[in-house]
């Protein structure tokens, strides 16, 4: 067991801060999070996410920190620090076994992003594109299962390269400098986009609440998945990144702050997306070819077109990068506490065993018709849903659970209390954790099932 000392920490609440933000704010909020919207309708959607974000996300977010810090120990290692010799641990290695799978077809998207930074770099997006030469473009680079493959293993490389440095040496440190970088890049990204002549629609297509667009039952999983997802919770990444915070500080208000990030950049990420795409005559439901098909469509009109999309690819790439470190930092974290292993050599097989799980999703992208029905088509489609949304939601009701009635609600509480910041509205928190929370997403979990429509 490695012992607390030689863990590492975050060398400071910022460190924490940027580090939390990074990891949940990623492809979730700049691919995902429109994408999804756009197909469920744009308002009615939104709204609904973030009332799960506010009901559900933040307590099981705090839930996780919680535990990570009171243990200081990696997903599994907190279950068993709190209920030795139960079967709760396995709840952490499921987590674990999730970071795993969602790290798998990650950073395959991860590597389109590099590929679509670099052929911006190179000119091939500053001039006009129809949707079919675009749509080209990208089954060209998916139907080439060695660039496939190579740009996935190059994410994982990247990866690899700060997860192995350690918590304030590697990960802290590279956060430090590529957020910062992520909010300038973005702010411009968005400044250029609603100023566009027609980005208007756009503005009303994302704020307009038509609720009749939620009688699709796979908005509601969708909805619910996503703000999982996006707050990188259900698998125990906040407990890891938790365990790294020092007991001075205030942990309710860095847990909030973070989501409260997390969430204004998914709609920051709409007021980027959706009013180019409206001023440049694309489609909002193209699914999850929008930020690689359309996108490339709309940089193609716009003035200085092949440098805003090198920026805006760029920034996915950053945001992927801050996120897959916190997916190898469970698994990593995981072999370190638990197995004893060294960082270096947990972090080198790990990022192997994972290359290795990326390959089936790296080449399972051959044509584009694949991508506008991604959700259970091809390898990586299914890993999106099977980890990326079931999995987290059945680590998250197990985590409510286990919070809420076995290691306690008091307990969790003082936990939070300890750096001074005591969470206002405890007893709140506490119903939402033992009741509302699994009984929520398990009805959503098992509505889905019975519909066959939780994408
Ligand atoms: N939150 C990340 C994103 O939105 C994805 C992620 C999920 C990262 C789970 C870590 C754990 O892109």
């Amino acid at each position: 067991m490695a012992s607390l000392a030689t863990r590492g920490k975050w060398s400071s609440r910022l460190g924490f801060i940027l580090a939390a933000a990074g990891s949940a704010i990623g492809l979730g909020n700049i691919w995902r999070f429109p994408y999804t919207a756009g197909q469920y309708g744009g308002g009615a959607f939104i709204l609904l996410y973030l009332v799960f974000v506010a009901a559900i996300g933040i307590p099981v977010l705090l839930a996780e920190l919680s535990m990570g810090r009171n243990t200081e120990r990696n997903a599994v290692g907190a279950f068993k620090a709190l209920m030795p010799g139960s079967w709760w641990p396995w709840v952490g290695g499921l987590g674990v076994v999730t970071g795993f799978g969602i790290l798998s077809f990650y950073s395959v998207i991860a590597g389109w992003t590099l590929y679509y930074a670099w052929e911006s770099m190179i000119g091939k997006f500053g001039h006009r594109l129809d949707a079919a030469e675009s749509g080209a473009i990208l089954s060209d680079m998916t139907s080439d299962g060695g660039v496939m493959v190579f740009l996935t293993g190059l994410f994982l490389l990247l990866t690899a390269l700060v997860v192995r440095r350690g918590v304030s040496a590697g990960i802290e440190r590279t956060v430090k400098v590529l957020m910062p970088v992520f909010f300038a890049v973005l702010l411009i990204l968005v400044v250029r986009s609603v100023t566009l002549p027609g980005a208007s629609e756009g503005l009303s297509f994302l704020f307009s609440f038509d609720l009749s667009k939620l009688a699709d039952p796979a908005a509601i999983g969708s909805a619910l998945g996503q703000a999982l997802f996006s707050l990188s919770i259900g698998m125990g990444a906040m407990i890891t990144y938790g365990s790294y915070l020092s007991r001075d500080e205030n942990l309710p208000g860095a847990g909030v702050t973070v989501a409260i990030f997390d969430t204004a950049i998914a709609l920051v990420a709409g007021l980027m997306i959706f009013p180019a795409v409206f001023a440049m005559g694309g489609s909002p439901a193209a699914g999850p070819g929008l930020v690689f098909v359309t996108m490339p469509t709309v940089f193609g009109q716009m003035p200085a077109g092949g440098l805003i999309a090198f920026a805006f690819y760029a920034l996915l790439a950053i945001a992927a990068l801050t996120s897959t470190i916190s997916l190898l930092e469970v698994i990593v974290a995981y072999f370190v506490d638990e197995k004893g292993w060294s960082r270096e050599r947990a972090t080198w097989s790990m990022t192997a065993a994972c290359f290795a799980l990326a390959i089936p999703s790296a080449l399972s992208n051959g044509a584009v018709p694949f991508l506008t029905e991604m959700p259970g088509g091809g390898f990586l489609g299914l890993c999106n849903i099977v980890f990326g949304n079931w999995f987290l939601s059945i680590g998250a009701v197990f985590i409510c659970l286990f919070v809420g009635w076995k290691w306690g609600v008091g307990k969790a509480l003082a936990e939070m209390a300890r750096g001074g910041g005591e969470l206002p509205i405890g007893q709140v928190w506490g119903v939402m954790v033992r009741y509302v929370c699994p009984a929520a997403v398990l009805a959503v979990l098992i509505y889905s099932a019975i519909t066959g429509r939780y994408l």
